[in-house]
């Protein structure tokens, strides 16, 4: 098995076909689409900018699709809602599909290419998504970062993926350099909202009166769901059997 971790998407992500790739954006578009879908979202429809957000979803039909997403960390003009996780409640998502354009998080689902399986993680959902990611012998994971750069919140989550990944397997685990280091980030820190609010990303968000949002962001293993993209939209797959949507 091997794993890559890709630190900053605005470098060249080498050639994915046939591999898992896992995005992670943790503050906030993954933890919000876990959320969402959760909570009864059909699916969620990610936009590469906001322009083609508001064209996607008028090409949905309005009445039961939602506009998302966020623009420097605020809900864009005349969306539905912004991208703070607890907005996804049922009473707003139940039914309704998500039309979301993010900062960094969304773009990241444009750039995997022909990847077998793209699935979204965040600390949310962290276990489910490995015991899924491990089904393929190549896996990477891409972080959203912030504005192209790194981001220590996803660098951490994808580290602690990692070491759950390579917890699990009976196989060699080939790991690139950046997988080692996420691995030697996700033992050194400790992962709760105070640490979220010291990376740069949930800086900003406590600075714009979002910190509630970490609390969330930060819960380990919330749900055990697995958000999958096919053909552009994003779903839960099926539960297995005996499982439930909750951790
Ligand atoms: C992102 O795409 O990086 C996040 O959605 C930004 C945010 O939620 O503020």
């Amino acid at each position: 098995m091997k794993i890559d971790v890709h630190f900053e998407p605005a470098a060249p992500l080498p050639d994915l076909t046939g591999s898992t790739v896992v995005v992670i954006d943790v503050l906030r578009a993954t933890s919000s689409m876990v959320e969402a879908l959760v909570n009864g979202a059909q699916g969620v429809y990610p936009a590469a900018s906001t322009e083609e957000a508001i064209k996607l979803a008028s090409s949905l039909g309005r009445d039961d699709t939602i506009l998302c997403g966020e623009a420097r960390g605020l809900m864009i003009e005349g969306f539905d809602l912004g991208n703070s996780p607890l907005e996804f409640s049922s009473e707003n998502v139940a039914g309704k599909r998500l039309v979301m354009s993010t900062t960094n998080g969304t773009r990241v689902f444009f750039l995997v290419g022909d990847a077998v399986t793209v699935l979204a993680c965040s600390f949310m959902n962290l276990s489910a998504v490995a015991v899924a990611a491990m089904e393929s012998d190549s896996i990477s994971v891409v972080c959203a970062g912030m504005e192209g750069l790194f981001s220590l919140d996803d660098a951490v989550c994808a580290g602690a993926l990692v070491q759950r990944i390579r917890a699990a397997v009976e196989v060699d685990v080939e790991l690139n350099d950046a997988a080692m280091g996420a691995v030697e980030m996700a033992l050194t820190f400790r992962v709760n909202a105070d640490f979220l609010a010291s990376t740069s990303t949930g800086q900003h968000l406590v600075d714009i009166g979002l910190r509630e949002d970490l609390n969330i962001c930060a819960e380990i293993d919330r749900y055990s769901v697995v958000p999958e993209m096919d053909d552009r939209v994003i779903q839960l797959r099926a539960e297995p059997a005996g499982s439930s949507g909750s951790a």
